[in-house]
């Protein structure tokens, strides 16, 4: 199922996180069940190896979503590649069922996918970044079915181009900065946190900032207090206090399978329900165990006469200069609009995130999708773009379909079905067209006896 040169695959996917890993093991699984000619794939990922989040392996830091909601079990629960089959093949069952917590750990949940991606490697090429998904030339009408990308080999610095009938985008989600403000050396996205920290000697940071409320900022916060005895934290956040991720029984639903059929058959103000009464399952909220955990070490400082974790409520960064080899912060207090400034050595913006938007990688191809009164892409219920009629190949999203298809659209919680259901479309649609071939043939045999 490799990257073959010159080949025209059934399906080639765009990236390699736990959304297209999960889609190849469904195509492997579909392939071995269903009486057809296998389907031919290939997955390109710009990273030299498989790594999902790896700045943000914090040593602590737990899962937000239950080990049973793996890259196949919802779909296949008697899959091999499955988070209880990992453990066994470590010896680890026993020992993890005694903890009696669905959440591993995120290093842990790391290995599993590594080990899973291991067991996929024929499916993957690493070091290669799709830069564009276009028409072949010299195409008929539309592309005549298929379309051409050009992957940029990152290692030798070369290109090449595959052609596919199916492409499925899945790219992730794209680090957001608040206006105006650059990244640098010492101003950091929580998405780049560990890499950044590890190049930064700890001494040199006396002072470190943490922007934002989410769970990435709490995390940051922690390790910042714990990893730098020597430096004062500031813990910068728009609301009055950290909110807690709401993950009681009856608010989780709306990661359940179901919830997407109600999410995409839904109006406008049942599709509005869902993110006005269920936005605290996932944005801007944090474990109830890390709140617990930054509070206590705030009153402990508070008892001790010790102060060095301060937390500055209702207020935004405004801007972030250069002040020698430390940055000088402009904090904007919501309740007075007061200014003031803060000197540091780094400053993390763990500000969150913007979804898969996949225009820029369709480039010319995007006048063939079609869009809502919205301005957003049209998607079909099997997560592919609604184009015109004269483009007859297959572009399917995993991520970016937030507004069809719900919150789960750039999460883990659905994606052993959503993966289930993309390679189901791509099987039949497949053989619906070999279908209509033969019919075409037999109607044509018919046609010349007569
Ligand atoms: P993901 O971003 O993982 O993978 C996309 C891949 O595409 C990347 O490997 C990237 O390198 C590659 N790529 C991008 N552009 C490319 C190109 N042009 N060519 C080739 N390759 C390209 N959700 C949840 O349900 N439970 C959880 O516990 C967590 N935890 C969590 C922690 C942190 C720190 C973050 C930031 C997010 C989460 N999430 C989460 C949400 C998160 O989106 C989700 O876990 C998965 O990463 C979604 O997997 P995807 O494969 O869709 O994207
Ligand atoms: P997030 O939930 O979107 O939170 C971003 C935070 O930044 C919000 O509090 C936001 O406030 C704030 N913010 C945005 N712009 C700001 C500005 N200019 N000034 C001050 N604050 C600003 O992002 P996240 O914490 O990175 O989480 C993203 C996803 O990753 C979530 O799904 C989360 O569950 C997941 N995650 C999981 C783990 C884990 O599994 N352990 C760890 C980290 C993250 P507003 O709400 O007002 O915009």
């Amino acid at each position: 199922m490799g990257a073959r040169e010159n080949a025209t695959y059934d399906v080639v996917g765009i990236g390699f996180g736990p959304s297209n890993l999960s889609l190849a093991i469904a195509l492997e699984e579909r392939c071995a069940n269903v009486l057809t000619n296998s389907i031919t794939s290939a997955f390109f990922e710009r990273q030299s190896s498989f790594g999902w989040h790896r700045n943000m392996l914090l040593p602590s830091a737990t899962m937000q979503i239950s080990f049973l909601k793996d890259l196949v079990t919802f779909r296949n629960p008697v899959s091999r590649f499955s988070f209880v089959a990992f453990l066994h093949a470590k010896g680890r069952l026993g020992q993890f069922v005694n903890r009696k917590d669905f959440f591993p750990t995120r290093q842990e949940f790391h290995q599993y996918l590594e080990w899973a991606a291991a067991k996929m490697a024929d499916a993957v090429t690493y070091d290669s970044t799709v830069t564009s998904v276009q028409l072949p030339p010299d195409h008929g009408s539309g592309g005549d079915g298929y379309v051409q990308l050009e992957v940029r080999d990152t290692a030798a610095g070369s290109t090449r181009r595959v052609n596919t009938r199916n492409v499925v985008v899945s790219t992730g989600l794209v680090p957001r900065m608040p206006d105006g403000i650059a990244r640098d050396d010492r101003v950091w996205h929580s998405s780049e946190f560990l890499t950044r920290y590890g190049r930064t000697d700890p001494e040199v940071l006396r002072s470190v900032a943490v922007v934002g409320a989410g769970q990435s900022a709490a995390e940051i916060t922690q390790f910042f207090h714990g990893r730098l005895p020597h430096a004062q934290v500031h813990a910068i956040m728009p609301s009055y206090g950290y909110s807690v991720a709401d993950d009681t029984p009856f608010a989780n639903q709306v990661f359940d399978a179901d919830a997407v059929e109600d999410y995409y058959d839904g109006d406008e103000p049942a599709r509005d329900a869902f993110w006005r009464y269920h936005r605290n399952t996932n944005y801007g909220v944090v474990d109830s165990a890390d709140i617990q955990a930054l509070y206590q070490t705030q009153y402990d400082e508070g008892v001790a006469g010790a102060k060095r974790l301060h937390f500055h409520n209702l207020t935004k960064v405004r801007a972030v200069e250069r002040n020698g080899s430390a940055r000088r912060v402009t904090l904007q207090s919501l309740r007075h609009h007061e200014v003031r400034q803060l000197d540091v050595d780094a400053i993390v913006f763990a500000t969150g995130y913007a979804s898969m938007d996949p225009t820029q990688l369709l480039g010319d191809l995007d006048r063939y999708c079609l869009r809502d009164e919205s301005g957003h892409h049209r998607v079909t219920r099997d997560y592919r773009l609604v184009t015109t009629p004269e483009l007859s190949c297959g572009i399917y999203l995993q991520g970016g379909t937030e507004h069809t298809h719900g919150l789960t659209s750039s999460l883990l919680s659905n994606i052993a079905v959503r993966s289930g259901e993309i390679a189901d479309s791509i099987i039949c649609r497949r053989a619906e067209s070999e279908l209509a071939t033969i019919a075409a043939e037999v109607r044509e045999a018919v046609a010349e006896r007569l």
